[in-house]
């Protein structure tokens, strides 16, 4: 089979997989490669048994692998054959030197670039994927215009908004497609390259371009509105606690407003996933970066709000135990940052486990898809921890459970046997508010949800 171009995708992870397979699926005219270099991930993704957990995502690798889409290592052979290269590499906080906690860790994108530099043998464009600072497209087109050839490389920003759980529908009927380019001849004709790729399955009102730095910076206040939606929510759940009021109701009164929509006002235990966290600190530093305290502080604070929503969960189980949690077991519903992934990156679970462990309390987890990642998580931690993946197994024995994932399984779960298996009085703490509160407190819980006063036996 001749393909009309070859595309390659450096970086084989929750971005990288997902958005290649659905470009090979709906482009089967395009070859694509994705490459990595972690050869168990290659391999997971050449198996049956991929390497995340997305709803969906079976399907549409199992039509296009081996027909137009390829998981290999030979990432010096899949440079030099690709027109179009997506860079989709991790993006951490950097965890040394200046900026240490902050800022984004650049050395595997600026690997990347100097990797694409060296085996390139003909001009190419370069699509960043990955969540990058405003203005690292300037420090990698300085790199791919370090040595003298005639290989020129056009860089696009095309930042992902996919959600994890999410991410096949939002790849398949995206909000929108951004495309940033520069705006010479050659970048905005890279640009229409990469628009009619998406123009294969995405209508063409919802592709947008713009500038090259507008883009870059879209993708980070877009999460920062996001996280900063959720913080604001559950900036209110300790005053609705104090009050009587209820969070759930605030919020569907709010929500109703139409100009603020009723999406992302589920109050939680704080939010967590890869990405908040980092690209909302990585916007802190750059403002701080540029002087600009004032929006630092600003942004910095929906951070702050989110780890104290985390502590304040801690506290509320604490002093609603009798303010000991010594030698008590706690059996935790869920472990994954948000329902329908296995994905444990900066869950709020991690962070409730460790400061039980530091109450003394003895840890049961379970979670349909997350069990791996947790005991990654957890790994060398001091304390008592049991990870069952079965709920009615895990909460047997357990003096509380507290929801820490809103896993749809957890809602239909029969309460009454588990009542009955609990050391009594017996506690759940709904870090989600997901379950029947009246009803668990009928069957004789005391009962702990967030931002709702709790129903209580004594
Ligand atoms: P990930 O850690 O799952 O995947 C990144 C992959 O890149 C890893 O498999 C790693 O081995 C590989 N890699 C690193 N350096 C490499 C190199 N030099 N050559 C080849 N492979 C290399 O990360 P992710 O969650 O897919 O996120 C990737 C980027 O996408 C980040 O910038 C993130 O902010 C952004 N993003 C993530 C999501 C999400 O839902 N996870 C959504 C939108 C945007
Ligand atoms: C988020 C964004 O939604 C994506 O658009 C973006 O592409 C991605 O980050 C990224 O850049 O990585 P994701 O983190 O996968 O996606 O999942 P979300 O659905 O945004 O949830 C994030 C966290 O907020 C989860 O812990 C979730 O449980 C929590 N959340 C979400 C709430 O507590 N309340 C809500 O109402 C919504």
């Amino acid at each position: 089979m001749t393909f009309k171009k070859n595309m390659l995708c450096i970086g084989a992870g929750y971005v990288g997989g997902p958005t290649m397979a659905m470009i090979a699926y709906k482009c089967p005219q395009y070859k694509v490669t994705v490459v990595d270099i972690n050869p168990a991930r290659i391999a997971e993704w050449n198996s049956d048994d991929l390497p995340i957990y997305e709803p969906g995502l079976d399907k549409v690798v199992k039509a296009t692998r081996g027909r137009n889409l390829f998981f290999s290592t030979e990432i010096e052979h899949g440079i030099k054959e690709a027109e179009i290269i997506f860079v989709s590499v991790n993006t951490p906080i950097k965890t040394f030197g200046a900026g240490a906690g902050m800022a984004a860790d650049l050395q595997y994108w600026e690997k990347t670039a100097r990797q694409i530099l060296k085996y390139s043998e003909s001009s190419k464009i370069i699509v960043e994927k990955s969540t990058f600072p405003v203005r690292t497209a300037f420090a990698m087109e300085r790199i791919f215009s370090s040595t003298e050839n005639d290989i020129h490389f056009d860089v696009l920003s095309n930042p992902e908004f996919l959600a994890e759980g999410t991410a096949i529908k939002d790849l398949e009927e995206p909000d929108r497609v951004l495309i940033g380019s520069r705006e010479t001849p050659s970048g905005l004709k890279a640009r229409d390259e990469l628009v009619e790729i998406y123009a294969s399955w995405v209508p063409k009102k919802r592709i947008i371009t713009s500038n090259i730095w507008s883009s870059e910076l879209s993708k980070l206040v877009a999460n920062a509105f996001l996280a900063q939606r959720i913080s604001s929510i559950n900036s209110f759940t300790a005053l609705c606690e104090k009050t009587e009021a209820d969070i759930t109701e605030v919020a569907r009164a709010t929500g109703m407003d139409s100009r603020l929509g009723n999406k992302f006002l589920n109050s939680s235990v704080g939010w967590g996933g890869s990405c908040f966290k980092k690209d909302i600190l990585n916007l802190v530093y750059l403002c701080r970066n540029y002087n600009l305290s004032k929006e630092a502080d600003y942004w910095e604070g929906v951070v702050r709000i989110n780890e104290y929503q985390k502590e304040r969960f801690v506290l509320n189980i604490l002093s609603a135990m009798f303010n000991t949690l010594a030698s008590k077991k706690i059996c935790l519903f869920g472990f994954a940052f948000k329902a329908n992934t296995g994905d444990t990156r900066e869950s709020p679970a991690i962070f409730i486990s460790k400061r039980l462990l530091d109450e003394k309390a003895e840890l049961v987890i379970t979670d349909p898809k997350a069990l791996d990642n947790a005991m990654t998580d957890l790994d060398g931690i001091d304390g008592k921890i049991s990870y069952i993946e079965d709920p009615y197994e895990a909460s047997d024995g357990c003096d509380a459970i507290a929801v820490m994932t809103e896993w749809e399984i957890y809602k239909s779960l029969d309460f009454e046997k588990i009542y009955r298996s609990m050391v009594k009085p017996a506690f759940i703490f709904d870090g989600r508010n997901i379950l029947d509160h009246k009803r668990l407190f009928d069957i004789g819980f005391n009962v702990f949800p967030i931002g709702k006063p709790p129903l209580t036996h004594y």
